[in-house]
């Protein structure tokens, strides 16, 4: 285990009815607010009303973004960063899943420079401070309530990126498991399969020593995997909404990966995909994982696919090498994702060799190597992509 110094200042505010504390958590900041949200799923199942009673109950100036994409994109960034400057915001709050949690974190930024976003989130410049902000959780996947990390998309040059900064920890986030009662199946599959793949980026890596935190991404895997198709049965389910949404939020506030550092290179592959496909992100993870893992599984670092494939997903020794066992727990990770409807090849989303090397070169447009467990260069991601072409 490498020293370390953990601090998160997100306060979280969990459990049915929690929005009711919404007007006096916002209270100590100011009553100019701007709410940012969605294409509209807030409106449909009356979040936006809840929400709104509780800004009135404060007495709040309310202005509004809707309108944020999944995936979301610099321009509407820009929007809503003018909304800010022109109004005097005090406070962002966030509605909605990560696309709108990751575009509020940029508005909030870009409202206190005069500096592009893009500029900030591509690392040419720096952030100097960040409006404060909230969210209301609506959608368990990204974990982006209880970290700083936000990812933008420039569509017209076809690149996404994560970026982060001290700054960008929402002040509190009101996670209500019933505010996710309403995502349809496919945005919870594609939940499941992010928080899943946020553990395994964390598990993959190369410090010793670190017996707790393994342990803890393979309670939450396990934990994830038992509740996923109860859930998918019965999407109403208040404890099978709670454990997803408690699930995603501890498997990237960074509490998993004290003492290490994890691998990244599938988010960095997946992040390369929707910038020129504009797919799910948690859809481009479950087909690109498995592949990930077969390209970089080798005679030396067989023994950590070996414990996640015994611990997590109950291969059997008896008989086999490493190598085969790690096998059989890649095939088995699959069979899981498949289980639960998640998509497995490029193909599905109607994406074929022609943008490969395209794909490719947004891997490594930020660094010509990336991923921590092994470094990978342009070379392993036309590899990896090639794979995924077909099952
Ligand atoms: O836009 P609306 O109408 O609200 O609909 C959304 C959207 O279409 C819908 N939805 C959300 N809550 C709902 C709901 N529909 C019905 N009922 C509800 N309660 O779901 C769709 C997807 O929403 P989105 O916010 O895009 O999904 P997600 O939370 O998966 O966020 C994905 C984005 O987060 C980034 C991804 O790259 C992607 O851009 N990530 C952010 C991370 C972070 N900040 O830490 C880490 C992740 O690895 C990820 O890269
Ligand atoms: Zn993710």
């Amino acid at each position: 285990m490498e020293n370390f110094t953990y601090q998160n200042p997100t306060k979280l505010i969990f459990g049915k009815g929690q929005l009711e504390k919404l007007a006096d958590e916002i209270r100590p900041y100011g009553k100019r607010v701007l709410i940012v949200y969605g294409g509209g799923s807030i409106k449909k199942n009356g979040i936006y009303d809840d929400v709104k009673r509780e800004l009135d109950r404060l007495g709040a100036d309310v202005f509004e973004l809707p309108g944020v994409e999944p995936n979301p994109r610099i321009s509407t960034v820009r929007k809503g960063v003018a909304i800010c400057k022109e109004h005097q915001v005090d406070f962002l709050l966030a509605v909605g899943g990560g696309s709108t949690i990751d575009c509020t974190k940029a508005i909030a930024v870009g409202a206190k420079t005069d500096v592009d976003m893009w500029d900030i989130v591509t690392k040419k410049e720096r952030a100097s401070g960040a409006l404060p902000f909230g969210t209301v959780l609506t959608l368990a996947a990204t974990g982006s309530e209880m970290n700083s990390g936000s990812v933008i998309t420039n569509w017209e040059e076809n690149e996404k990126h994560g970026w982060g900064t001290p700054y960008t920890y929402p002040a509190f986030s009101i996670l209500d498991p019933e505010h996710t009662f309403t995502v349809p199946r496919d945005q919870t599959v594609y939940g499941i399969v992010d928080i899943m793949s946020h553990v395994l980026e964390h598990y993959f890596h190369q410090t010793q020593n670190t017996l707790v935190q393994d342990r803890f991404c393979e309670s939450i895997l396990l934990t994830v995997m038992e509740t996923a198709p109860k859930l998918l049965d019965d999407p109403e389910n208040y404890d099978h909404r709670a454990t997803i949404m408690l699930s995603g939020t501890l498997a990237l506030n960074n509490m998993l990966n004290i003492g290490y550092r994890g691998d990244w290179a599938t988010h960095n592959l997946e992040h390369a995909v929707s910038a020129v496909h504009d797919i799910p992100h948690g859809g481009g993870l479950a087909i690109l994982f498995p592949n990930w893992m077969k390209h970089v599984l080798d005679e030396n670092n067989a023994p950590r696919f070996k414990q996640l494939a015994v611990r997590v997903f109950g291969v059997s020794t008896t008989g086999k090498s490493d190598q085969e066992i790690a096998y059989e727990g890649i095939d088995k990770l699959r069979e899981f994702w498949n289980s639960i409807g998640a998509p497995a090849t490029l193909t599905d989303y109607a994406i074929d060799e022609g943008t490969v090397e395209l794909m490719a070169e947004k891997t490594v447009s930020a660094n010509p190597e990336f991923g921590n467990f092994k470094r990978l260069t342009k070379e392993d991601s036309i590899a990896i992509f090639t794979a995924s072409l077909t099952e």
